[in-house]
């Protein structure tokens, strides 16, 4: 559904995933989900007790995770900014969307360029329930939001909304954006990313963060998936070689491979915090 179209809470919400039962129905505030965990990590209201103790089991192993979800939002809004002054990039498919908060993917581009157009992808009924508020572009540009799974790739480059929203023969700034942790290998979270970038034509980029295990202290490292368990949420944490090859057969854009906290940070307030704090890696690179 485009801005100019449906309203996100008229019946047909569950279209997307197949389920017909209106997305406030299927929110189970019983378990945690990675969507209202990040809220809490960032001081938001859209999380329950099941997302705040998962929160609160990781950050009583890992105090810095705070910081390094408020570390992860800032990086997505100098890579938006990046992508469109210095890359030209138009349009946007972000897919982990999140909860809406400060600095949507949308408001960062069309502050730089009205034209802006951007479709959003999230699974989580809880994204959709709030969906309204990224379905505010700005009348030059364009929004869209898709209720759909990163690992049904071929569903997302299919779904009319996306095709009415973006020119699939233009570059994309392909947004994935603290998403993958949550796609084990197993599941094939590197064919998934292929698969995506493939659809793309050249001059695309992709954009990437992903949590890490290298900068902890390795007595932490070793408790790693005893934590994730307790937390009730299972982590893909991957090492810089995993990382890197979501990249592979692109470019990376400078500074290369980074902790999420020094990417092109030289804007942000310093010092920055250090790569233990933030341990999520980011980086971008291009189509050639
Ligand atoms: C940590 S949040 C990141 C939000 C935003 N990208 C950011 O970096 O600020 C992760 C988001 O990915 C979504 N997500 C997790 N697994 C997904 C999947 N398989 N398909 C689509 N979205 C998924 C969650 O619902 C959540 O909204």
């Amino acid at each position: 559904m485009t801005d100019q179209q449906r309203d996100p809470f008229t019946p047909d919400p569950g279209a997307r995933t197949g389920d017909a039962t209106p997305p406030s129905q299927r929110i189970d505030t019983t378990v945690p989900h990675p969507a209202r965990r990040y809220d809490y990590w960032l001081g938001g209201k859209d999380n329950f007790a099941a997302d705040r103790a998962s929160g609160d089991a990781i950050a009583a192993a890992y105090p810095p995770v705070r910081i390094a979800a408020v570390e992860n939002r800032k990086f997505l809004r100098r890579a938006v900014t990046y992508l469109v002054r210095e890359a030209g990039i138009r349009q946007f498919l972000d897919i982990g969307t999140g909860i809406p908060t400060a600095n949507n993917t949308h408001e960062v581009a069309q502050s730089i360029v009205p034209d802006a157009r951007v479709v959003y992808v999230d699974n989580d009924p809880i994204v959709l329930v709030h969906a309204r508020a990224l379905l505010t572009s700005s009348p030059d540009g364009a929004t869209a939001y898709i209720d759909a799974d990163l690992r049904d790739p071929e569903k997302i480059l299919n779904d009319p909304d996306l095709l009415r929203t973006l020119d699939m023969s233009q570059p994309i700034g392909l947004m994935l954006v603290a998403v993958l942790h949550f796609i084990m290998d197993e599941d094939g979270a590197h064919e998934i990313v292929r698969r995506l970038v493939d659809a793309m034509p050249s001059g695309s980029h992709l954009t990437v963060t992903n949590g890490t295990l290298d900068f902890v202290p390795p007595e932490l490292a070793a408790q790693a998936d005893a934590i994730s368990a307790r937390s009730g949420i299972n982590m893909a944490l991957r090492n810089r070689a995993e990382f890197g090859r979501f990249f592979e057969g692109l470019d990376l854009v400078e500074p290369g491979i980074q902790p999420v906290s020094q990417w092109r940070a030289d804007d942000e307030p310093q010092p920055r915090p250090s790569p233990a704090e933030s341990a999520v890696y980011a980086a971008i690179g291009r189509k050639p």
